[in-house]
């Protein structure tokens, strides 16, 4: 492993400098990313002096360093976590061999689809993003907000360096196109759903960064087993960095319910937004929303691609050493399918199902973040608990033909009450789409 050369252009652990050709297509790459991020970046403030922190190496005892820098000039660089020699396949098809430091030619269009729709994310959320800077609650918030978004923007520069240093001519397409898509544009728009809906208040960036930020960590679980060696490595050192983000949302979301629940304290009786709050009723709708959406991303209930990805060895489950058996040929999962209008228990077969279990695993890690925010309701006496549901709003897989209530929307339907204004919710400016 290379030590962190910070005299580049391009900062890096990957020893960039003894691959010329790979250093020029990405230093040619760089003013376009640059162009990117001072048009559809953060709008304004990027001549401001901000408090950031930036990576500088992958060890997990001080790996970053803090300091005042104008966001087009972060050093965005490339930081793969040190490669161990004897790593092998950790499940599927290939379990046991080594694993690979190049791209298997049989996967190569496969494992480029996984990383060039994770990379699309990251782009996608600072544009989504861009002019939240100027309702900042706080200089704290504002300060939160660039630290993602520059973060997000080095997540993008991490995967661009596996297609620019991996899939030749392909690859440097690829990276161009990144640049090229647009959030929410009818014509040109991102890969995914979620990533093209509009994120224009801070409560909603809030649920993005609880809710959508942490599919990011689960996909990047995934794609931290991968055999392809340098796909491993590159999403574990992400994973370091992602988990400031969903910290922003959960205590986001969070300071949001404390404040109404002193409101409703200090006025028994009253409409929390009279005095400012929102309802926790409109929270709830809020959740409903980015919970759906982020929900959403992780496709169908039953996958032949999912199989296809943890069989070829290039996508796995999360926390995949967690599991006794990793071939997943034998065992299967019990889903609740919607199908012919009818709920219904169903057997499939494990690897088929691979999308449901990741699901599960990030279904679970949300309720944690959802159990803090009750918990907070219930120390200051308040009854609402937040309470999204698995099956409500959803628009892929087999639920997007079902209609579901939450027990939020069904005890308003019976009270007859709508707090929120009418139109106050985000709207969808773009079909849903999956992994
Ligand atoms: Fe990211
Ligand atoms: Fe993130």
């Amino acid at each position: 492993m290379a030590s962190i050369d910070y005299s580049q252009k391009i900062p890096n652990n990957v020893d960039l400098s003894s691959d010329k050709r790979l250093q020029r297509a990405l230093e040619e790459w760089q003013p376009n990313y640059l162009e990117w991020w001072n048009s559809v970046g953060p709008t304004d403030f990027n001549a401001n002096e901000i408090y950031l922190r930036t990576a500088v190496s992958v060890d997990s005892d001080g790996w970053a360093h803090f300091g005042y820098v104008k966001m087009p000039d972060y050093r965005w660089g490339i930081f793969l976590e040190p490669r161990n020699e004897s790593r092998t396949v950790g499940f599927g098809d290939h379990l046991g061999e080594p694993a690979w430091q190049q791209v298997p030619g049989e996967y190569r269009n496969w494992l480029r689809r996984l990383i060039v729709t994770q990379a699309d994310t990251e782009p996608a959320s600072v544009e989504q993003q861009r002019l939240l800077g100027h309702t900042a609650p706080s200089l704290y918030d504002m300060r939160n907000l660039f630290q993602v978004n520059v973060e997000e923007g080095r997540h993008l520069w991490a995967m661009v360096y596996l297609l620019q240093s991996y899939f030749g001519r392909d690859g440097r397409e690829e990276a161009d196109e990144l640049l090229q898509r647009r959030s929410g544009n009818p014509d040109h728009p991102r890969i995914l759903g979620t990533f093209n809906q509009p994120c224009p208040d801070w409560l909603s960036f809030f649920c993005f960064t609880m809710f959508t930020d942490r599919d990011g960590k689960f996909q990047l679980l995934a794609l931290a087993e991968s055999g392809f060696d340098p796909l491993a490595r590159t999403c574990r050192f992400m994973l370091t960095e992602e988990a400031h983000h969903m910290f922003v949302g959960q205590t986001g979301v969070g300071r949001v319910i404390e404040r109404t629940c002193s409101v409703m304290k200090e006025h028994p009786g009253k409409d929390p937004a009279q005095f400012g709050a929102f309802p926790l009723e409109l929270v709830q709708r809020y959740i409903n929303f980015w919970y759906s959406s982020s929900t959403d991303l992780y496709g169908s209930e039953v996958s032949s691609n999912s199989a296809n990805f943890f069989a070829a060895g290039l996508k796995g489950r999360a926390f995949e050493e967690r599991y006794d058996e990793h071939k997943a040929l034998e065992g299967s999962l019990k889903i609740e399918r919607f199908i012919e209008g009818k709920l219904a228990a169903e057997e499939v077969a494990l690897r088929n199902a691979m999308n449901e279990v990741l699901r599960g695993e990030y279904l679970a890690d949300c309720q944690k973040g959802i159990d803090y925010w009750n918990r907070i309701t219930e120390k200051h006496g308040v009854e609402f608990r937040l309470a999204p549901h698995r099956r409500f709003h959803r628009k892929i897989g087999d639920y997007a033909a079902a209609s579901s209530t939450t027990r939020a929307t069904r005890s308003a339907r019976r009270s007859g009450t709508r707090r929120w204004a009418s139109g106050s919710r985000p709207r969808r400016t773009a079909p849903s789409c999956s992994r």
